[in-house]
């Protein structure tokens, strides 16, 4: 057992309880704060999985199987605690997607929309639901994770970037609304080594992609210690990882010319990962000939609207 901990022997909701980063908080938090952990994800063989590698550590964790991007399930899953006498003391909004790096007018507004819902609205839905509750607790709290992509966005990135700053954002504003009752903590890491880029094109790992993302990445349990260590320090905007230090550092001295660097970087580098973000070559790239030709051809006619 490590030193007194606030939300040691408490009861923590923890989204995408199921793998990756979520699956680490859960495990920790039971194994070494004693806490009561409630899980949420959709996959019950995930979470079969998780509850055999608990041991015996399994009867503080029970799980609920539920899309969190459907508002109804949380005002269910409220309902539910509420029947069963259950007061949650701290909240971690968790779940989220990474779609697949492309241009943005190559997403569907479906795919649009789905990853807002999930990486967004869920915590919208969760935060609306279960902040009564929450707040009855001695030591209430939630902690958001984010993204560095709401730090920095890098193109390819689009959808996730604009959900996650939103997140960043909705998470700010209520801390300062919620300052002296309830702890609310934002988490951005940086890339981390989970599941989540089973989508992407990373190639094999002798892809230059796949080694790319193994160097800049931080190993999950690292991350998973940075984060509980924030949280136990009730810090407010937690950037995990050397890559969203980088680039929360620089983005802030330098601006809009880290986005524009590394799109320059991936591009020379051929990353197979944003292989559909930058397909047409010079185009969209402001010094390149084919652009300030077509710039030029713009101007002499100036259109109205109206
Ligand atoms: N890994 C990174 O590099 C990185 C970097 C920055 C931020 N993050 C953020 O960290 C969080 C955790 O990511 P991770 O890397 O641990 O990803 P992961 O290994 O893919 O895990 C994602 C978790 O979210 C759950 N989930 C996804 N969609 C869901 C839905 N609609 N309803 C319910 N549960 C859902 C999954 O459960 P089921 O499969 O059971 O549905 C899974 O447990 C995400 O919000 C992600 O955006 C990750």
């Amino acid at each position: 057992m490590t030193p007194y901990c606030w939300f040691d022997y408490k009861t923590v909701i923890v989204s995408g309880a199921s793998s990756g980063i979520g699956k680490g908080l859960v495990t920790k938090l039971i194994g070494e704060h004693c806490c009561t952990v409630i899980g949420i994800g959709r996959s019950e063989a995930k979470m079969q999985k998780l509850v055999a590698e608990l041991g015996d550590n399994a009867r503080r964790f029970s799980y609920y199987l539920f899309d969190v991007s459907v508002k109804e399930n949380w005002v269910q899953f409220e309902a539910d605690l509420r029947n069963a006498g259950i007061r949650p003391d701290l909240l971690i909004n968790n779940a989220g997607i990474l779609p697949k790096f492309d241009k943005f007018t190559n997403y569907t507004l479906e795919d649009i929309n789905h990853a807002m819902q999930v990486n967004f609205y869920s915590s919208v839905y969760s935060m609306n639901a279960l902040m009564p509750l929450i707040m009855e607790s001695q030591t209430p709290g939630i902690v958001n994770i984010a993204s560095s992509a709401a730090l920095c966005s890098l193109a390819g990135t689009s959808i996730y970037s604009a959900s996650k700053a939103a997140l960043k954002s909705l998470t700010e504003s209520i801390r300062e609304e919620c300052r002296g009752q309830c702890y609310i903590g934002l988490v951005c890491p940086g890339f981390t080594k989970t599941d989540i880029f089973a989508n992407q094109n990373t190639g094999n790992e002798s892809d230059l992609s796949e080694r790319a993302l193994q160097m800049v990445s931080t190993s999950c349990a690292r991350m998973v210690n940075d984060i509980i260590k924030g949280i136990w320090k009730r810090r407010s905007n937690m950037v995990f990882g050397i890559d969203a230090r980088l680039m929360n550092n620089t983005g802030k001295v330098f601006g809009v010319l880290i986005p524009w660097a590394s799109s320059k970087v991936i591009k020379m580098a051929h990353l197979a990962m944003f292989s559909d973000v930058f397909d047409e070559e010079d185009e969209g790239d402001p010094t390149s000939a084919v652009v300030r030709e077509k710039f030029k051809q713009h101007i002499p006619g100036r259109h109205r609207m109206g």
